[in-house]
């Protein structure tokens, strides 16, 4: 063994190559050496033999590995294995006798690379998502949460690729900001002033000027008006970073720090917004379902029956277009007792976008054209007066996922519309100036990346779909 390559204490090999269970799995044929670094989820030991089921995550598989008293160090590493502790296994691969699994490993070898102390949480029976959430830094050795963390990248990587194909330039949006864009008040603020007696200005207040910034600054919430700025130079763009909203909704589809995906294209209508959402989400969910069978067989199996199907409906049928104001003339007439009153002027809750999606039409849905009164000050305001040119799609299990708009860009009903929401024009200088050099029809979209996890996946709870969800009173790990 070369002293370059290092060595562990255990006296295995770093940085050499070595195949991933998923590439081992996946090999043409049994009969070669193959060697496995992973986790001990479970280890059996029969009379003379121990069956160690090892997991390393490129997977929802686990390979079996089978020693014997022939085994380098069988006695006593192999049979004093606990669960949870870390391993590294040589051997052949062969053609598994046993179900469900292609190839197991007969070692040659087992070297124990890190023990697993006493009280590993994580035993074999099955464990409720309220508790993983107390072990965020084991979970992801869980089967599900490991699923949901490949789905999870998977549908990343399909979003990235949907957008290059359609040429839209990612465009990396600041997450510190002095503007709030949606004009909402659910901001954290980003200070390094002193906790204790900060400067004050002639009226008592704290004194921003004498922040980091010169001036009061948060975390964004949206990086929709900076990629307007892109949009009217690139033409296309879109962002995809973590946005930040301090609203105090304990729900299972809210997250104080979420990612989100916002497209923003120059010369698009709601109309071409509309055909854009379809045809992105319908590319993402075929991706992710091609590019993660296993494991979206198994969200169908253990979490959600209708997982594939749902999508698959996604991807097979047209979306369908209801104006707001249909909507609510629809939800009168269901005779449903609902929760929350329907009325015009009403934001739509919960249970009914759920309603409208999977009772009403049975498919995903944009509602379109929005009363302008609940609506952020940068939507495009319809001939109506009333109305703005402002779009939800809502789809089956988790209700909104994407809500998006037309923007407006005729600097007067702008700059009248920040006034008469209570916002200070001033503050938007740079977003009306867009206004007056060379403004366009534009318009653009965000996507909740938990949400659309949440909806592959069939996870009941927006915290168990993000590796380190941030709600209100939890930021453990
Ligand atoms: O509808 P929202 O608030 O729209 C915007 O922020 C626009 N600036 C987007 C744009 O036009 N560029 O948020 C967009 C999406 C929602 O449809 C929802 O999927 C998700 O972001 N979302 C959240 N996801 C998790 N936790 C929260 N607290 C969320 N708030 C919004
Ligand atoms: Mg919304």
């Amino acid at each position: 063994m070369s002293e370059s390559k290092g060595t562990s204490g255990a006296g295995i090999e770093h940085g050499s190559e070595h195949e991933s269970i998923k590439r081992l799995l996946a090999r043409e044929g049994a009969g070669g050496e193959a060697v496995v670094r992973g986790w001990l989820r479970t280890v059996r030991h029969g009379k003379g033999v121990s069956f160690l089921d090892v997991s390393d995550g490129s997977c929802l598989a686990g390979l079996q590995v089978v020693a014997n008293p022939e085994t380098e160090g069988f006695e006593p590493v192999v049979r004093g294995l606990a669960t949870g502790c870390a391993l590294e296994a040589r051997g052949s691969l062969v053609d598994s006798p046993g179900q469900g699994q292609r190839y197991e490993l007969h070692a040659t070898s087992v070297v124990l690379v890190g023990d697993a102390g006493e009280g590993y949480p994580l035993q074999k029976k099955r464990h409720s998502f309220e508790f993983l959430r107390t072990i965020a830094h084991l979970r992801p050795r869980t089967n599900t949460i490991g699923a949901v963390l490949r789905v999870r990248n998977a549908a990343a990587m399909a979003i990235h690729d949907f957008f290059q194909r359609e040429e839209f330039l990612y465009l990396h949006t600041p997450i510190v900001t002095a503007s709030d864009a949606e004009g909402a008040g659910e901001m954290f603020r980003v200070t390094t002033l002193p906790e204790l007696d900060p400067p004050r200005d002639e009226s008592g207040a704290v004194d921003y000027r004498e922040d980091f910034f010169g001036r009061p600054t948060f975390l964004t919430v949206s990086g929709q008006l900076e990629a307007e700025i892109g949009a009217l130079a690139l033409s296309r763009v879109y962002t995809f970073g973590p946005t930040f909203r301090a609203e105090n909704s304990n729900t299972a589809r809210h997250l104080a720090e979420f990612w989100m995906i916002e497209p923003e294209a120059a010369f698009l209508d709601l109309a071409g917004l509309a055909a854009l959402a379809e045809r992105f989400l319908k590319s993402v969910f075929r991706d992710v379902l091609e590019r993660c069978e296993e494991d979206m067989a198994f969200f169908e199996k253990r979490v959600e029956s209708q997982a594939i199907v749902r999508m698959r409906k996604v991807i097979d049928e047209p979306f369908e277009r209801i104006p707001y104001r249909e909507a609510i003339a629809i939800l009168e007439r269901s005779g449903e007792a609902f929760e929350f009153p329907v009325r015009f002027g009403l934001d739509l809750q919960s249970e009914h976008e759920r309603w409208l999606t999977e009772q009403h039409v049975g498919r995903p849905v944009v509602v379109t054209d929005w009363p302008a009164s609940i609506k952020a000050f940068y939507m495009y305001r319809n001939d109506d007066e009333e109305t703005v040119a402002a779009m939800d799609v809502l789809v089956g299990g988790v209700g909104e996922i994407i809500g998006g708009s037309q923007r407006e860009h005729r600097l007067e009903i702008l700059e009248r519309t920040i006034r008469a929401q209570g916002l200070d024009p001033e503050h938007y200088w740079w977003y009306l100036d867009l206004r007056r050099y060379g403004s366009v029809p534009h318009a653009g979209f965000g996507l909740g990346f938990e949400r659309i996890v949440q909806f592959m996946t069939g996870m009941a709870n927006i915290r168990d779909v993000i590796p380190f969800p941030r709600t209100p009173g939890q930021a453990e790990f």
